[in-house]
């Protein structure tokens, strides 16, 4: 008999299986993905598909165009470039490698098994698992963790196929596609249209919505948008996809706009539109779980309406984001283990890894009116910033919003150099729940676009020193 069962090894899962363990939990840990020999992949999607080899293709193309396009003026001549896409998947293929190996070096170390199978929940001390060769085998747990995460969302109007592929195909082309269609202008569409992009594909982004990026802070989403066309995404918003078509070595996509029917040629497609939970056969019927849109539902701990079962990470409500999911499997893990374990879900931090970086933590303006608060807003540009000047990386601000009367961080939204890192600043400020004066007192190390920071909090009470000042 376990204490804790967990379904899934991504990081939700993976990480609650190594905190449960750590508390003193006998647990398993069932992953369905296998690896030729038959052993369970572990990771998940962010290790395997997601999280981690984007990133990966994100910086090599990043290099690679930076070389091309902007070193001549740092007076760095380079002779005829080439680009090895072979040898630039391979790196990103030996990360995922190194990573998710990894994990099975973490879970021998925290005394965690793992078995390979497809979990099931059949009572709520039951779990069978389904193996490779079509053999069942029940397990009796005390506790369940579902941690079966999520996968793309296949529409209608572009099935997935040789030529149109969801976000693990467009992780791993085997040439630049000269032209590239990507439908959906969210954060994958985003990252890996720049990714194609940079290393020579002509990228149509085909967004439904009028909006671009509406969960980000208006002023991002305007910026953002001028840079990425800039940068050469062609973005077409309130267009919406009506057929695709796959030919032998090409694609034809149709799209409704201001009530024009367009069709455009693409050599492959890559269709983001988001993620739905995998919570399909996940639960047998006789137990007593419900499902809101296919994700499980849970309480504010992440706890089923059977209290022993619990679900993590993508397949319950929230953002898709990894870092909600780990928090989540270890609240979880506590709480099974009789501890009083919260997550905060009102500071999630959101990034997307473009270039520049676009990153937030807390509430947006639009956020903080649809709640009638009264707040201020404290606002820095890069180009005021001697470091980002220096790196040339001089697009974007730091924008931080504050309560009016208590001075208290309510967001902080960054367009702009390193903005992922400065906003873990943010957040652990928030955490704490300082105020823009606490930063503004707080002394930052010159030269470094955290700067931008301190400056944005003084600019919050009309003191910034290396710009007009300029409140709400
Ligand atoms: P998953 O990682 O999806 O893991 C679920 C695991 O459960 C899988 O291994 C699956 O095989 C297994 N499983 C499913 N059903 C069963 C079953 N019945 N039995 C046994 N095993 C089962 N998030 C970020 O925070 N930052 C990023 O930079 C980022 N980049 C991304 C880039 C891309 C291209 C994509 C697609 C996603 C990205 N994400 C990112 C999102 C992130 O990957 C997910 O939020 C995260 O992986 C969710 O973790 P999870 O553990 O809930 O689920
Ligand atoms: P998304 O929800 O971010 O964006 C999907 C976009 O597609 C939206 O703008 C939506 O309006 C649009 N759309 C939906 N249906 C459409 C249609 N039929 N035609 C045209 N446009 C349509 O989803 P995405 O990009 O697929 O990513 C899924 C999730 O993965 C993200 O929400 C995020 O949680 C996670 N992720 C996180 C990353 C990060 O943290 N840096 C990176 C990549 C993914």
């Amino acid at each position: 008999m376990f204490d804790v069962v967990v379904i899934g090894s991504g990081p939700a899962g993976y990480v609650a299986a190594i905190k449960a363990s750590q508390l003193g939990l006998k647990t398993l840990c069932i992953e369905e993905s296998s690896d030729a020999k038959g052993n369970a992949n572990l990771g998940g999607t962010c290790l395997n598909v997601g999280c981690i080899p984007s990133k990966a293709l994100l910086d090599s193309s990043h290099r690679y165009y930076e070389a091309n396009k902007n070193l001549s003026e740092h007076g760095i001549k380079i002779g005829d470039l080439e680009l090895d896409l072979n040898s630039m998947m391979k790196r990103k293929d030996d990360i995922v490698r190194k990573l998710t190996g990894g994990i099975s070096g973490l879970f021998s170390a925290n005394k965690v098994e793992s078995i390979s199978g497809r979990g099931k929940v059949i009572s709520s001390n039951k779990v069978e698992v389904t193996k490779n060769d079509n053999s069942t085998e029940n397990i009796e747990t005390k506790n369940i963790i579902i941690a079966t995460g999520s996968k793309p969302i296949e529409i209608p109007s572009a099935i997935f196929g040789k030529h149109i592929v969801d976000s693990t195909g467009a992780l791993s082309f085997d040439e630049v596609p000269k032209s590239l269609g990507v439908v959906g202008a969210g954060i994958i569409g985003l990252e890996l249209g720049s990714v194609w992009s940079r290393l020579g594909s002509k990228v149509t982004v085909i967004e439904a919505l009028d909006d671009f990026l509406p969960m980000a802070d208006k002023d991002i989403s305007k910026e953002s948008l001028k840079e990425f066309k800039k940068q050469g995404l062609d973005i077409q918003l309130s267009s919406k996809v009506t057929k695709s078509l796959e030919h032998k070595d090409f694609v034809t996509v149709t799209y409704e706009q201001d009530g024009k029917e367009i069709e455009k040629k693409f050599d492959k497609l890559i269709v983001a539109v988001g993620r739905s939970p995998n919570s399909k056969g996940v639960i047998d019927e006789g137990v007593n779980i419900s499902l809101n849109n296919g994700f499980i539902e849970v309480n504010e701990f992440c706890q089923t309406s059977v209290s022993n079962i619990w679900a993590v990470g993508d397949v319950v409500r929230g953002p898709m984001l990894a870092h909600k999911g780990s928090e989540e499997g270890i609240m979880v893990a506590e709480r099974i283990a009789e501890k009083h374990a919260q997550v905060n879900y009102d500071l999630v931090p959101s990034v997307i890894y473009s270039h520049p970086e676009i990153a937030w933590v807390g509430r947006n303006e639009n956020e903080l009116k649809a709640d009638n608060i009264d707040y201020k807003v404290g606002k820095f540009p890069f180009a005021a910033s001697g470091r980002a000047l220096a790196v040339d990386q001089s697009v974007g601000f730091v924008k931080v919003l504050s309560e009016n009367k208590t001075d208290t961080i309510l967001g902080v939204h960054v367009f702009g150099p390193a903005a992922a890192e400065i906003v873990q600043q943010a957040l652990i400020s928030m955490e704490f729940g300082a105020s823009s004066e606490d930063i503004a007192l707080t002394m930052f190390s010159h030269p470094t676009v955290s700067e931008a920071f301190h400056e944005a909090a003084l600019a919050s009470n009309n003191q910034a020193i290396h710009i007009g000042n300029k409140g709400k």
